[in-house]
């Protein structure tokens, strides 16, 4: 029998690291399977994912810029890929139907939970963004049991759009202006003393920019997380240990652990992600 192939598709990806967590996951659970990587153009997308299903291809993670257009490929999608109204896994179900899946915001999750020991019932969390990145986590989190969770973007109406969107999942709340620090938003809470948890989830990090933060946001108690990451900390983490985080972490262990989510979908069995993360911290 032929050995299953899956691949992750994206564009300007050539530096990803999935092929090579998938290939450990893989020889930790003597699953014979190969892993590759498509970039391809924007334009060219759909025609990729054809191209590879024809050829029997089993699954594909799929990465920027992406996540939306996999949602509206898929024959049929996940409740979690439909809350994110974005797909990061297609699998081919038994019959030939595309599912598309979505395993980042349980990715996110588990790696604060499990991986940073992170008490997210209860806990007052501030997030960063509105884009696609920070709506694919939203639901995960509230349904971890938070206290409270004020989303805070560059463009404010997005964050309040947000806010309206999963409003009935749990205390979501819009910071109308981060750079009125301090300041009563318009349509949310005010900034009200240190975060247990301010995530990054702007792109800002990639232009080596940090986003619009509130005076006071962090204290000794907070874990700032970017979701992003690099081999270097990003602006975000260096200014988090200025400001006197009492822990900082990137979004290597969300990428791990999204990825074990989405070889558990294809292959029925979840692999042990702290030995992957320790090696791929080692061997940057
Ligand atoms: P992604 O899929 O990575 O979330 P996106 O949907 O384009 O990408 O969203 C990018 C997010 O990063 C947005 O919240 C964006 O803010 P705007 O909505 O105001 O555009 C935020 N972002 C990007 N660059 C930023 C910067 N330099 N400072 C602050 N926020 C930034």
């Amino acid at each position: 029998m032929a050995t299953d192939r899956y691949a992750v598709i994206g564009h300007g990806i050539s530096y990803s690291r999935s092929p090579q967590i998938h290939s450990w996951f893989a020889q930790q659970c003597g699953q014979s399977l190969v892993y590759g990587l498509i970039d391809t153009p924007p334009e060219s997308f759909a025609a990729g994912v054809q191209a590879f299903l024809a050829d029997g291809g089993r699954g594909l993670n799929v990465t920027v810029p992406f996540k939306q257009q996999a949602l509206a490929l898929a024959d049929t999608a996940s409740e979690r890929a439909r809350e994110a109204g974005a797909v990061n896994t297609l699998a081919v179900q038994p019959g030939g139907r595309l599912l598309g899946d979505n395993t980042d915001g349980a990715g996110l999750v588990r790696d604060l939970v499990a991986n940073l020991r992170c008490e997210l019932a209860g806990a007052r969390v501030l997030l960063l963004g509105a884009g696609g990145a920070a709506r694919g986590v939203i639901a995960p989190l509230l349904r971890a049991g938070l206290a409270q969770l004020q989303v805070a973007n560059r463009t404010a109406a997005r964050a309040v759009e947000l806010a309206r969107l999963f409003a009935p999942l749990g205390p979501v709340t819009a910071l109308a202006d981060t750079a009125a620090a301090g300041s009563a938003g318009r349509a949310g809470a005010q900034s009200d003393g240190a975060w247990d948890l301010v995530i990054n989830a702007t792109s800002a990090s990639h232009a080596g920019e940090l986003p619009a933060i509130p005076a006071g946001a962090v204290g000794t108690h907070t874990l700032c997380y970017d979701m992003g990451y690099a081999q270097r900390d990003t602006v975000f983490q260096q200014w988090a240990r200025a400001a006197g985080a009492g822990q900082v972490a990137n979004g290597l262990g969300m990428l791990v652990e999204q990825a074990a989510e989405s070889f558990l979908l294809w292959r029925g069995v979840r692999p042990d992600t702290a030995p992957v993360l320790a090696r791929l911290r080692n061997e940057p």
